[in-house]
């Protein structure tokens, strides 16, 4: 641990290099941030929460076949992961209307999507990460065309997994965002985290709009409880494990 040196800051986790060269080590801040970092605050224990629930569900993908950073969990904040190369995009997939889609399309707040939506956004805050055409992603070599049409492949089948997961736990997937790095082998592994900050979860017990909302739009919209919310979360993910 004494060679622990940052490697990284986010607005959400520091990454730190180990003395082993191919680990990194996460900590989970409890610092939050909406609308590219306009709105900041801090959400009490978000990031033991937020590091517990994307554990079990990397382990839950591992599980199901799909690779991941994910290596163990050394502290209650903190995750040691498989140092990849981030491709700078952010995966998002989209099985209800929500959030974005709804204010740029007109589309209604709760639409069922069929087939899910698979979007990419280049992750670039100084472009505030913007939504890419397929042509404006291979213009900037991001991926290849066969690598998109892996990352499109491996979001459907990580949202199929998740989907059942989460409606087990009373809980329903609408929306998610995923990153994604390559190995040294250039092989494609799931990265940095799975939590209430990077997708939007409605509690199925809830009929109220503002009610059910179980994820960092309590937050993005001051809606009250996100503590609890995020707990109410860790519990349900935690006792589908048990
Ligand atoms: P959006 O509707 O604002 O485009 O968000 C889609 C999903 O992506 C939602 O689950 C929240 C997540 N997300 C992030 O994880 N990070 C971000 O920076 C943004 C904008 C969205």
């Amino acid at each position: 641990m004494s060679l622990d040196r940052k490697l990284y800051e986010g607005k959400a986790k520091i990454l730190y290099t180990t003395d082993d060269s191919e680990i990194l080590l996460t900590h989970f801040k409890d610092d939050a941030t909406a609308f590219n970092a306009q709105k900041r605050g801090t959400i009490a224990g978000k990031g033991e929460i937020n590091n517990a629930i994307s554990r079990h569900l990397f382990e839950l993908l591992e599980a199901k076949g799909i690779p991941t950073h994910f290596i163990d969990c050394p502290a209650p904040n903190q995750m040691r992961v498989r140092r990849v190369q981030i491709i700078p995009l952010e995966v998002v997939v989209r099985n209800i209307a929500a959030g974005s889609l709804c204010q740029q399309t007109g589309i209604a707040l709760g639409t069922a999507l069929n087939p899910p939506l698979v979007e990419f956004y280049y992750k670039n805050d100084a472009l505030g990460d913007p939504l890419l055409t397929r042509d404006r992603l291979l213009l900037l070599q991001l991926a290849t065309p066969y690598q998109m049409e892996e990352l499109q492949a491996s979001a459907r089948a990580i949202n199929e997994i998740l989907k059942v997961f989460f409606n087990q736990c009373g809980i329903t997937l609408v929306d998610f965002k995923l990153e994604f790095g390559f190995d040294r082998d250039r092989k494609l592994i799931l990265a940095d985290e799975i939590s209430p900050d990077t997708c939007r979860l409605w509690d199925q017990s809830e009929t109220d709009p503002n009610q059910r909302v179980m994820d960092k739009d309590r937050f993005r919209r001051d809606l009250g409880s996100v503590e609890t919310a995020y707990q109410k979360v860790l519990q349900r993910v935690l006792s589908q494990n048990a």
